[in-house]
């Protein structure tokens, strides 16, 4: 049990970007590759969970063939949240990595949008906010939240560890080097309601994936770590 601290719980991660349609060949998107996500739902699987992967569009592979893993694919906010809500209920440890656009195309039109006038002008609307709507209905849940950060730090994930009601918010100085989008390796601070629980300095994804699962399941089942 030591070593599988997570068995028999279930874990939802979501990993990857949101892709937002303008028309069927083009999209807003962001630089999250997925491996932040991926590295998560590994660890889990190994401290023993039952994983389900919500991913968005990636640049790296999700683990493959491995026991107790389901996958799912979406594309926009709206989808990977109908997607993570069919699963809440029924969920002990949410983890949201993934980098969800917070606003849409006004209109995805049907066909390929034609060049036209000199410019043109884009109207965006808000999307769903998926951590804070689920924070909203948590009941026994674990909720996990990310912070991308380019500025106070500590006062951002404070500020969204509170509003979408998170156990522990995990927040990454996307502007540092060597953290963030895109690389292997993340720089990460983690808080939960007191403020912070540790800092975790340059580590590869999958470690600090493992440091941060290690921390859920210390909480989840009332050991300290
Ligand atoms: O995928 P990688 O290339 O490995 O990069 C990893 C990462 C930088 C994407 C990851 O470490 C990270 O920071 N993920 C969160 C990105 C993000 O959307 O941060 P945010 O501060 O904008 O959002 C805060 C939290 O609310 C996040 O948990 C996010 O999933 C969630 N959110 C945001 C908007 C929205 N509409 N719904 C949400 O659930």
């Amino acid at each position: 049990a030591a070593q599988r601290p997570l068995a028999g719980k279930k874990v939802i991660v979501t990993a990857g970007g949101t892709v937002e349609r303008l028309d069927p060949v083009r999209y807003i998107t962001n630089d999250s590759s997925g491996k932040m996500g991926f590295a998560i739902a590994k660890a889990a699987l190994d401290l023993g969970a039952e994983v389900t992967i919500v991913a968005g569009r990636t640049d790296v592979s999700p683990p493959l063939h491995r026991e107790g893993l389901s996958l799912v694919r979406v594309e926009s906010a709206q989808d990977m949240y109908e997607a993570v809500n069919t699963l809440w209920a029924d969920t002990d440890i949410l983890v949201k990595a993934a980098a969800v656009a917070d606003y849409r195309p006004k209109q995805a039109a049907d066909r390929k949008i034609k060049k036209s006038g000199d410019s043109m002008t884009l109207e965006l609307v808000k999307n769903i906010d998926i951590l804070e709507t689920l924070g909203r209905s948590k009941r026994s849940q674990f909720l996990i939240g990310f912070a991308a950060e380019t500025d106070h730090l500590e006062e951002h994930a404070m500020d969204k560890l509170r509003r979408k009601n998170c156990d522990l918010i995990i927040a990454n100085d996307v502007t540092a080097e060597g953290a963030g989008f895109g690389t292997d390796t993340n720089i990460v601070h983690v808080y939960d309601a007191n403020g912070q629980v540790e800092t975790i300095p340059q580590a590869s994804k999958e470690e600090i994936g493992l440091r941060i699962m290690e921390l859920a399941a210390a909480r989840l089942t009332g050991e300290s770590k």
